[in-house]
């Protein structure tokens, strides 16, 4: 078994602590598609191609993010141990599952936002049951359009006059994956665990299971196991947010993860949660529909909707000594 070693001049239980805070990250059903090989100056971050959901996910976009929003955590989680991250997207000749390297750009302070967010990733987790009926301030949404801007994405919020046609789009895009039996299929396998699983969706952090008036959550992650509580209603009017970028490329993909998350967390940490609605996104008909409802320029790569929620349970992760590659190998 990999054993956690030094790198970028930290101990191993200081590394062993990053990684753990970068597998903290959200991903697709819950796969936690990440992968990192610890050198003496570098730590790079791979993809696992085994953990690719084809239905869902063919272009491994959706896989790109979660990596992205994985290296979000990294970063921030070097910086609090006084590491600047020096992080290289896409690297040339660094093999095919490389998304990033890192290495250490020198001894530093940690910003007191960086402190906050580090802060708040253990504590973010998605949250699927109705948020309470309480309006996001502006104040708050601006801190949330800057997290995202300083990862050189957009985040565009929903407009009331936009939200039916975007409620539209979602529910379309919910009814064309039911009726492949191969999404299906990879959703049932992911999702209804038992408790003691390390990876996918248990039962116990599914959420209530959607009935068909809700308007916006619809994916089942109870695997239709859990009967729904009396009395689940959802709230009116959540903030809904689509995470755009200005290219559609694997470079932007992985910057929209590493966004993602810093939204996330910037609510997190501001107390607010959220959850993500992705099938308007994977479902190519309904992505172009989005993008063209935005004004036909940025490219949408994550919905995700936000308010002020009740506790959850957090879903469960993979011990760090198994998202660790031995030194040598390239896959
Ligand atoms: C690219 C991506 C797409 C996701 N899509 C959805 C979604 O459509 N519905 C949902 O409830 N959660 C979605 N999630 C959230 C994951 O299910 C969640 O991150 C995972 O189960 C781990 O749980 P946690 O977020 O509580 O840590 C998505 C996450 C990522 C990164």
């Amino acid at each position: 078994m990999p054993r956690i070693s030094t790198a970028l001049d930290l101990p191993p239980t200081e590394i062993e602590q990053i990684i753990r805070h970068a597998s903290f990250a959200p991903s697709l059903h819950n796969t936690q598609p990440w992968r990192f090989r610890l050198l003496p100056q570098v730590i790079e971050l791979h993809y696992d191609p085994a953990r690719l959901l084809p239905a869902a996910d063919p272009a491994g976009r959706e896989l790109r993010l979660a990596c992205g929003a994985a290296l979000f955590n990294l970063r921030l989680a070097l910086e609090n141990a006084g590491t600047r991250p020096n992080v290289t997207l896409l690297p040339h000749f660094a093999g095919p599952t490389v998304l990033a390297e890192i290495r250490s750009g020198g001894r530093t302070d940690p910003r007191p936002e960086a402190r906050r967010l580090h802060a708040a990733i253990p504590r973010r987790h998605s949250h699927r049951a109705p948020f309470r009926d309480v309006p996001v301030p502006t104040a708050e949404r601006s801190h949330m359009l800057h997290a995202a801007q300083s990862e050189q994405c957009r985040l565009h919020i929903v407009t009331p006059g936009e939200l039916g046609t975007l409620e539209g789009l979602v529910h379309r895009a919910h009814r064309i994956q039911e009726a492949d039996p191969r999404f299906r299929t990879e959703l049932a396998a992911w999702t209804g665990r038992p408790a003691d699983t390390s990876e996918g969706v248990p039962t116990s952090a599914a959420g209530p299971r959607p009935g068909p008036q809700d308007q916006w959550v619809h994916r089942d992650f109870s695997a239709g196991v859990s009967p729904r509580p009396e009395g689940v209603e959802y709230e009116s009017y959540p903030l809904l947010a689509v995470l755009c970028t200005p290219q559609e490329t694997r470079y932007a993909e992985l910057q929209a993860g590493q966004a993602v998350q810093n939204v996330w967390l910037t609510a997190t940490a501001r107390g607010l949660a959220a959850s993500m609605i992705s099938e308007v996104i994977e479902v190519p008909d309904t992505r172009d529909e989005l993008r063209d409802l935005l004004g036909g320029t940025l490219h949408p790569q994550a919905l995700l909707r936000i308010g002020y929620g009740g506790p959850t349970v957090p879903a469960p992760r993979r011990a760090v000594d198994d998202l660790i590659l031995d030194d040598g190998t390239t896959t």
